[in-house]
Formats: C-alpha cells, structure tokens, sequence
C-alpha cells in the first residue's frame, strides 16, 4: 500500500493561475521523496495540498489507501515542518515540543516520554527550558523538528527547512533529518529547490518545472539519466548540443560526428554530456573533440574549463589536473555510453 498518493491532481487558485496540473505521485511507507524544483514550480503547494491546507482544484489524495482529499489537515496523520521554524517565541522548547501532544491530550507519561527521546535525539537536552530566540538558527531548526515529531505522525512533510541555515550547518541537520527518519520510520516528502540537497537525502527525487513534474526517479536516476533538457540542466550541469541522426549509432553534432551506445529515441532534440565525462589523454577510438580553451576557473579538485567549437560556444568540462595544466585548447574524447539523449526545450 502507499502511504501517500496524488492522482491526477491540479491546483489552480482564484486569480486563474495554474500551479499545478496533473501531478500523480505515489510514495511508499518509509521512502524519503524530494520535491526538487526552482521557486515558483508548485512545490509548497503540492505539499499544502498533501498536508490538507489547500484543496486541490481537480484529482485525489489518498493516505494508506483513504481517500483524504476533503479531510482537514488535523485528521491527517501528517506533520509540517517549514522553513520560518515558527516555534512559539513565549514557549519554551519542551513546551513547544510537548504542545502537540498536549492538544491532542495524550497522557503526562506518554508525553514526557516523547519530550525526553525527542530531546535526546536532536541533542537539546540542555537546552529544555531555553526560549526560543536564545538558540541558535541549527537549534531552533531542531527544535521544529522535534515538535513535528511528537505527535508521532506516519507522515513528515518538510518545506525548505533548511534554508534559513549556513552552508556547514545545512549538511549536518540534513544528516540528522535522515538519521531521525531512519530511526522513526516516518515517511518523508522534502520540498527543496537545493539538488545537491536533492541528491543527498532522497530515496527518490519529483523533479518538477511549471506545476508539472518533469521526471521521477532516484538521484542516480535523474542524475545519470535525466530524459529532459530541463532535468539536465537543472541538475548538475550540463552540455546540450542538437543533432541530427546518422544511424542507430551515430550522431552528428557541433562537436563533430559521434558514436553513441544509446540510440536516440524519436522524441529526442538534444544529446547531453556532464562535464565529468570527457576523458583526457586518449587520441584513439573515435569520439575525439578539439577545442578551445574560453575560461578556466580552479576548483582544487578539478578545473571547470569553458570551451567552444564552432556551433558549440559555450560547453563546460573538468580537468582533472591543476590549472596550469593545459594550454590554449583542450583534446578530449568523449565515452559514447556517456552521451544522453534528452527530449524538451533549453531554457
Ligand atoms: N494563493 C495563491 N494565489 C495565486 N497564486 C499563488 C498562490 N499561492 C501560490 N501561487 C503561485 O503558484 C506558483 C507556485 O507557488 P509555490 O507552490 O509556492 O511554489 P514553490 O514552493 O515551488 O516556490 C507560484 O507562481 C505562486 O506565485
Ligand atoms: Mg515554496
């Protein structure tokens, strides 16, 4: 059974606009799905919809095989976590965690019970009596996270919670966030518009663009395979080049004629390569390109070089050595089981 499922549902709000169309989504119990996609794409309100704040203009939701489509969010079994951590500033943090439980009346023990894990888990213990705003942006954020907890809900929806947070502090909660679902066995949906957060976390990962999803799959998945220039690009980054079919096997593009283990499927426009997939130091077995050196920006681990060939201006590579390494072009071949085809549109 899944734990929860939208089936062809759409949203469009009052002034007309369409925010989502069409979405089928189902997740299983325990699965950690992201919903990846840049500002504005329908993400928050698909969790809304999920969560029983909105309801969808058109479709279904269903949980553990209910339809909970009309049912308000409190008799869902499913708890928010935001972004604005939203904690009540005169409560303390185990008054915070415990408000839930409280409400929903559950026993003294029980409650102190879930408070003293709960703390525990996210390492707030000393922090118990502790206001809000005497904790610090990583603290508060677990404070949140606690609280969504406490109510035990089989469904955790989180909506960028992370954003708020620096760099270094944004990868350890995200670790924690991983380690308490693991440890819980709630099922996650995790809204975010950071892939590498993206990659990071998810069992699975809805890629989505315009109220639509555009590919659902596991980070390997959509990195490795993306089927959409969207996709591609939006995800790591990435070279697309059009082309046009020679045979089965072979393309012809601005980089010259290339050999490709996939065959390009009809709806194909563009081939897509990753900058880490050229090799360097190879001048046999086809697929060698010459080009010249635009930019070269050193990373440490690799240098991110711009080059262009004519009708393909602007493509990006890493060299693997230092940044001296090169000169004024770069020679390279390109593995023909590395060149994906994708369908869509460049933005
Ligand atoms: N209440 C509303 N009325 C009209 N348009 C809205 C409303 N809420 C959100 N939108 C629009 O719907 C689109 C999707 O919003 P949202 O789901 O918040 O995007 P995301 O979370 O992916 O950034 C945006 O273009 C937004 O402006
Ligand atoms: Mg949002």
């Amino acid at each position: 059974m899944t734990a929860l499922r939208s089936i062809d549902v759409s949203k469009v709000f009052e002034d007309g606009f369409t925010a989502l169309a069409d979405i089928n989504l189902s997740v299983d119990p325990g699965e950690f799905v992201t919903l990846l996609g840049p500002s504005g794409c329908g993400k928050t309100t698909l969790l809304k919809i999920f969560a029983g704040f909105y309801a969808p203009t058109t479709g279904r939701v269903e949980q553990n095989g209910a339809d909970v489509t009309s049912a308000p969010p409190e008799k869902r079994d499913t708890a928010m976590c935001f972004q604005s951590y939203a904690l009540f500033p005169h409560l303390t943090v185990a008054e915070n965690i415990e408000f839930g439980p409280k409400q929903n009346r559950v026993d003294r023990d029980e409650r102190l019970d879930r408070l003293n894990e709960l703390l525990r888990q996210v390492d707030l213990e000393r922090h118990r009596e502790k206001l809000p705003n005497k904790l610090s942006g990583g603290q508060q954020q677990r404070v949140a996270l606690a609280r969504a907890l406490a109510m035990r809900p089989s469904v955790v929806l989180f909506d960028e919670p992370l954003s708020n947070l620096d760099a270094k502090l944004r990868e350890q909660v995200r670790r924690e966030i991983r380690g308490l679902q693991r440890k819980f066995g709630f099922t996650a949906i995790y809204v975010t518009h950071d892939q590498s957060e993206a990659l990071a976390m998810s069992d699975r990962v809805v890629v989505m663009s315009g109220g639509k999803v555009e590919q659902i799959g596991a980070p390997e998945e959509v990195y490795q395979r993306p089927e959409t220039a969207f996709v591609a690009d939006f995800i790591g980054s990435a070279n697309l080049l059009p082309f046009d079919r020679v045979d089965d096997h072979v393309v012809e593009t601005p980089l010259g004629r290339l050999t490709v283990s996939n065959r390009p499927d009809p709806n194909a426009r563009f081939i897509c390569w990753r900058p880490e997939d050229a090799e360097f130091g190879v001048s046999e077995g086809g697929n060698i390109v010459t080009s010249d050196i635009s930019e070269r920006a050193y990373q440490g681990a690799y240098t991110d070089l711009h080059i262009s060939v004519a009708g393909a201006p602007d493509q990006r590579l890493h060299w693997p050595g230092g940044a001296s390494c090169v000169g004024q072009s770069a020679t390279f071949r390109l593995p023909p089981e590395r060149i994906r085809f994708v369908r869509g549109e460049i933005a």
